[in-house]
């Protein structure tokens, strides 16, 4: 084995690694996530300083037009999440086990995972699911691969949910929730997604667990925060989550350039006189001299 820098190429801070976002909540640093899923949207965020990029299983929605998250394959997930390592030099990069690619068996899901490190270059990988997949969580660990938990408003859950719905309101539930956290926590997850529960609740559990919280959707006492990147760039065709910030408004500008692209184009602006090639003056002077030749023969 080599050591070699810890450095990324061509950027002077550290290489984030599970380590450095377990401190961060010991030194009560926020911790920041967003996700992307391509080369050139995860290049941006990593060079943002954004600690984490999450190949998140919205790309479902966001990137592919899937009505909700279950439809998406490992086979899409792996191919985006290659495109997103090509990008990420920074960040610790996290791959989402999609739907179904991690329920029908432990051996399943710990190849599944596999693939996304050894093919995708992910450094973790994300599970939705509390205390029920405390032994998958193991022999994920077992298998060298870090295990970010989500628990709460899991999407995956969608049908047996009920729908897209705030989880943990009821005393019960605040307790289940509370349960599925420590059980995860225990089992030696490096941080814990939060979606989608009153910010007490995420207040309690980041409280109660040494993993670092990273919420959406789940208040500002968690130990950091993630969000879709099409949501903060309204790029989802439909009103934001009342938890959504957006910080620009990308489909304006998409759809702004594209009208006046195809304005110039009609109205002949486009291409100008300098957004032109042209021959080498002897080639022009050459081919005009052709042109007179067979001018003259043609009389
Ligand atoms: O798929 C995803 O983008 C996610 C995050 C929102 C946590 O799971």
């Amino acid at each position: 084995m080599s050591l070699t820098s810890e450095k990324p190429r061509g950027d002077s801070r550290p290489k984030v690694t599970i380590e450095t976002i377990q401190e961060k909540k010991q030194r009560r640093e926020p911790i920041t996530c967003l996700t992307a899923y391509d080369y050139a949207s995860a290049r941006l965020v990593d060079e943002a300083g954004v600690d984490m990029v999450l190949v998140g299983d919205s790309l479902a929605m966001v990137m592919l037009g899937y009505e909700n998250t279950l439809p998406v394959t490992m086979e899409e997930m792996l191919h985006h999440t290659r495109a997103a390592r090509r990008g990420v030099k920074r960040a610790l990069l996290i791959a989402d086990m999609p739907y179904a690619s991690f329920h029908i068996s432990k051996k399943e899901a710990v190849r599944n995972a596999a693939r996304f490190v050894k093919e995708a270059g992910a450094e973790a990988v994300k599970v939705e699911g509390g205390e029920k997949r405390v032994e998958l969580v193991k022999r994920l660990l077992d298998a060298e691969i870090p295990v970010m938990g989500h628990i709460g408003l899991t999407p995956q859950s969608i049908h047996a949910m009920g729908g897209y719905k705030v989880q943990g309101k009821t005393l019960a539930a605040v307790e289940q929730l509370m349960r599925d956290a420590v059980a995860l926590d225990r089992a030696g997850v490096f941080s814990l997604v939060l979606e989608g529960i009153p910010r007490e609740v995420a207040a309690m559990i980041t409280a109660e667990v040494a993993a670092p919280t990273i919420g959406i959707g789940a208040g500002p006492e968690c130990d950091g925060q993630v969000l879709v990147l099409h949501d903060i760039l309204n790029l989802t065709f439909a009103p934001p989550a009342k938890f959504v910030r957006r910080y620009a408004d990308v489909a304006g500008a998409i759809a702004k350039a594209a009208r006046e692209f195809k304005e110039d184009v009609e109205g002949g602006r486009y291409p100008a006189e300098e957004e032109s090639y042209h021959l080498p003056k002897e080639t022009q002077a050459a081919l005009e001299q052709i042109a007179v030749r067979k001018r003259a023969m043609a009389r």
